[in-house]
């Protein structure tokens, strides 16, 4: 006798083929990639070489993936989080503490300040981070000047994004706009694998420093 249903969807054999894709291809492929996330956070922390006692702030900071590296500042340091959305800061910081409950280190998260602001207006003073690190922030270039007052001299910034077809154009332009406002050592590197986005499978980043010599920056920073 002749089975009822043989298979399903034999009218639709397209749409059968991209299921059976998606389900061989498409979902592995797509759930490596988020699992390489944590790998694109783990490379920030590395070259972010973060101290025990320094103070290192992350813009645009999103969900906490910094949790990664933000506890390398250690009790004596500080890492402070901006991103202009107070929803994503209030989770962050209850997935924080969650993370630390977790893990059972139930103080570390009280290095972290979460601060809901714009990171072209941040609400710090000059020459306070060690460290700046804006992962695919998304607001634009106009902190760079921000980045700049708010380091202490000699202080690092990375920008890192993932960029389409892995092409580092985003990441030439923000290097371009560092090297305008006075930012020394400006170097573009090759980042890791990360993004959940196949086209944009490999991030960049780049890296640049604050002269030591205030004079070197002009009229760059903002009147007092
Ligand atoms: C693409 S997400 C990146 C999140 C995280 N850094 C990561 O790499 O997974 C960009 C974040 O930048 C934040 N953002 C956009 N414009 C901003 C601004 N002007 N100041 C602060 N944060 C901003 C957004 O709210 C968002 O959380």
């Amino acid at each position: 006798m002749e089975p009822v249903v043989e298979r399903t969807m034999t009218n639709l054999p397209s749409l059968e083929k991209s299921f059976d894709f998606w389900n061989e291809m498409g979902w592995p492929i797509g759930s490596l990639m988020v699992m390489l996330r944590p790998l694109h956070h783990w490379l920030i922390g590395n070259v972010a070489k973060i101290k025990r006692g320094q103070k290192v702030l992350e813009i645009g900071a999103g969900y906490p993936l910094y949790k990664l590296y933000a506890d390398k500042v250690g009790r004596d340091g500080l890492f402070a989080t901006v991103d202009i959305n107070n929803n994503i800061q209030g989770r962050a910081k209850k997935i924080c503490y969650w993370i630390d409950g977790f893990f059972e280190k139930k103080s570390r998260s009280d290095r972290i300040v979460h601060s809901t602001a714009d990171a072209t207006k941040l609400p710090f003073g000059d020459n306070t981070f060690d460290t700046i690190i804006a992962s695919n922030f998304t607001g634009g270039d106009d902190n760079v000047r921000e980045a700049l007052r708010a380091l202490k001299p000699g202080g690092r910034v990375i920008y890192t994004w993932d960029e389409f077809l892995s092409i580092p154009i985003l990441t030439a332009i923000q290097a371009q706009k560092c090297k305008e406002l006075g930012f020394e050592k400006v170097k573009i590197r090759p980042g890791a694998p990360g993004s959940i986005v196949p086209g944009q499978a490999w991030n960049w980043y780049m890296e640049a420093s604050k002269p030591v010599r205030q004079e070197k920056l002009g009229s760059i920073l903002p009147e007092k």
